[in-house]
């Protein structure tokens, strides 16, 4: 916290920033450039081994409001030693996904007002937050995360709700697949013998073991080289030649047991994601898909021009170079050429790493104190109302109107709520 944070912004103090993330929590105050911490969403329950992850869509509503209450205790006051400042005290605001189903978010501001007394929560939209963090209106945001990669043009501020696209493919598909490989194919060395299969050994990898072994030896092959590869894997006379693979690496399960990873994992398991499926979809033709969908001709010249990568995945090496590529390989196909009017494809590089961009977007968007305070719901209207409205719902009078009303928000801001278009 800053200081003499009282003198300098009127009083207020700053408000939380939490990005509630299906794999990892960003957690800090407004204002800052970076999150003050990032911790797995799961908690502890007694008797349980496996800790139990909080951003669970598919469990009844008490189940994920008491989930959601133990976390969000855990954030204020145990995990981030950082945080310790009374819920009572700061506005909050939660980076939030487009798919996020209304029972979640509402549960999670009954956590909010009604447990922890917060004095307003603002939802806001990851996709949206991201492109604040570079002073721009309009965007193709792609989000790449753990559960799925999900695209969303934003334009002029508004969110193009029509023109989303979705697949199941992050962080999540990855760690499966690499799981599945290193069973099939690794061996592992114990103090007692040698070259044994994986399931001997142990049962299960823990996934925090696939995701450090994902992390520390795996990367995304170039275009050309990931063709092949991809050849190789579906080529069954095997008359395809499959690119030399980087070295094998060991890696130390714990003390004693050592797997040996073969260097034709690291390469391959990463293709997961530009593979195209039955449907010809990966995540490059996603961009696509999104473009020709429900915009105009000058507006989608605009948003390839403006493409803006967030979510962990995206951190692998090679990631963006080869969605790059990917991207305009597929233009030169029938079934975009046409269709596009466009190949000109820019990414931009956000002030932040690519898994905490939404939650910067979110810093900024919180320390604009005025705004924060016209846009967000706050507990008077929670508890006269018993809900909070759908930030894309045309029926729900905007909150603006039960409290600070008067206060001009610029441009962008205001549309960045609203849904006229
Ligand atoms: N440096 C890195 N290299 C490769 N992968 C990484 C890196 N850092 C994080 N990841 C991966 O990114 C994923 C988490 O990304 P992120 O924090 O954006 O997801 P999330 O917000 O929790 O999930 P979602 O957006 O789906 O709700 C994990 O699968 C993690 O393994
Ligand atoms: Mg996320």
């Amino acid at each position: 916290m800053p200081l003499f944070e009282g003198l300098g912004s009127g009083g207020e103090k700053t408000a939380v920033v939490i990005d509630l993330g299906a794999a990892y929590t960003k957690c800090g105050f407004a204002g800052e450039t970076g999150p003050r911490c990032i911790i797995p969403s799961e908690i502890q329950k007694p008797g349980l081994q496996q800790p139990i992850r909080v951003v669970q869509y598919n469990i009844n509503t008490e189940e994920l409001y008491s989930n959601l209450k133990e976390f969000i205790h855990m954030l204020y006051f145990r995990q981030c030693r950082h945080l310790l400042v009374n819920p009572r005290d700061r506005r909050v605001v939660v980076i939030e996904s487009i798919l996020c189903p209304s029972h979640f978010r509402e549960t999670l501001s009954r956590v909010f007002f009604k447990h922890f007394e917060v004095p307003s929560v603002l939802f806001a939209p990851s996709h949206l937050m991201s492109i604040l963090t570079l002073g721009i209106n309009s965007a193709l945001v792609m989000d790449c995360g753990y559960t799925e990669t999900l695209v969303l043009p934003v334009y002029e501020g508004i969110p193009i709700l029509s023109a989303w696209e979705a697949l199941p493919l992050g962080g999540k598909a990855i760690h499966r697949e690499l799981e599945n490989m290193l069973v099939e194919h690794c061996t592992v060395d114990t103090d007692s013998s040698k070259g044994r299969s994986l399931p001997t050994v142990m049962g299960s990898i823990p996934e925090e073991i696939v995701e450090d072994i994902k992390v520390r030896t795996c990367f995304v092959s170039d275009l050309q080289r990931g063709l092949k590869i991809q050849d190789t894997r579906f080529n069954l006379e095997g008359t395809a030649e499959r690119p030399s693979p980087p070295p094998d690496v060991d890696y130390p399960l714990d003390g004693e047991k050592i797997l040996h990873i073969k260097g034709s994992i690291r390469d391959a398991v990463i293709e997961t994601m530009f593979e195209q499926d039955n449907e010809e979809k990966s995540v490059a033709t996603l961009v696509l898909d999104s473009l020709i969908k429900n915009i105009g001709l000058f507006e989608r010249k605009v948003l390839s021009e403006n493409l803006v990568i967030i979510g962990g995945t995206a951190m692998l090496p090679g990631f963006l170079h080869r969605l790059l590529a990917e991207i305009r390989l597929l233009v030169e196909k029938p079934r975009y050429q046409q269709a596009l009017s466009t190949k000109t494809f820019r990414l931009h590089n956000p002030p932040a790493k690519p898994n905490c961009t939404a939650w910067l977007g979110g810093a900024i968007f919180g320390a604009l104190q005025d705004i924060l305070g016209s846009r967000s719901v706050s507990r008077d209207y929670y508890n006269q109302m018993g809900r909070i409205p759908d930030w894309c719902c045309l029926s729900s009078p905007p909150p603006e109107a039960v409290y600070d009303a008067g206060k001009a928000a610029p441009p962008l801001m205001k549309r960045a709520f609203s849904t006229e278009k």
